[in-house]
């Protein structure tokens, strides 16, 4: 049995590096908004009754015209950083909720299955996290010379969706904004605060779309995906 679940939607970065003119979260793709593409997903889980949005300033109004007819969801106005974004959703996740799921938006390939696995995966752990095996050999870098070579072996690629019990999430990031830490995804702030997270697999698919490149390459795969 999966908790009962709200899906926390990132939304709330500029997406410079894709070099568009609107925050990549609303940056359009097969003729939706990754934003919605997102939202589908979550919404799509069995477990996940709502979402809610941590959007740009001053653009809250067009994720909740966006997300109309989409499904239940509140639109909260984001942070200076993803993790400001979180604490800014978490204000509102209803304190009922017992696990949330943190999905950011610039990854619209996320399946359903995926929101589902990571919260079938809170049986024994705080919190979850799809990983993939890290392909090339890895150098340590500093100032264009190496230092040396990593074993890849235990490491991995981090993805979201990512599952945590909801007390979990929360005592994590109040531990962390008290200590002044501010780090780039959940799993990270839980494993900061001596939380126990466990690794999935990941899907290759549920790539993140960080540059131009990443956004030529999600239309392919949407394009792809539209004809079966
Ligand atoms: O910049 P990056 O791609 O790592 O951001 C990951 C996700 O976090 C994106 O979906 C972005 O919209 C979100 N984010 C946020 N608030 C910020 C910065 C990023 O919600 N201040």
């Amino acid at each position: 049995m999966t908790p009962a679940a709200i899906a926390i939607v990132l939304a709330g970065g500029s997406g410079e590096r894709l070099g568009e003119r609107t925050p990549k979260a609303f940056v359009a793709l097969g003729g939706r908004p990754l934003l919605v593409h997102a939202a589908l997903a979550a919404l799509a889980c069995p477990a996940i009754g709502s979402i809610v949005v941590a959007a740009p300033e001053g653009l809250e109004d067009l994720a909740h015209a966006m997300l109309e007819g989409v499904g239940a969801h509140a639109v909260v106005t984001g942070g200076a950083t993803r993790q400001g974004s979180v604490r800014a959703a978490l204000e509102v996740v209803p304190p009922e909720a017992e696990a949330i799921v943190c999905h950011d938006a610039a990854r619209p390939f996320a399946r359903p299955e995926l929101f589902t696995a990571v919260l079938s995966a809170l049986q024994d752990a705080d919190g979850a996290v799809p990983v993939l095996p890290v392909p090339d050999t890895v150098k340590r870098v500093r100032g264009g010379i190496v230092l040396g070579t990593e074993s890849r072996e235990e490491l991995a690629l981090a993805q979201t969706p990512q599952a945590f019990s909801a007390s979990a999430l929360r005592e994590a990031h109040r531990r962390a904004v008290e200590a002044g830490v501010d780090l780039t995804d959940d799993a990270a702030v839980l494993e900061w605060a001596g939380f126990r997270v466990r690794a999935i697999p990941g899907d290759p698919a549920n790539f993140k779309i960080t540059t131009p490149d990443d956004l030529a390459r999600a239309e392919l795969h949407a394009g792809d995906l539209a004809r079966g």
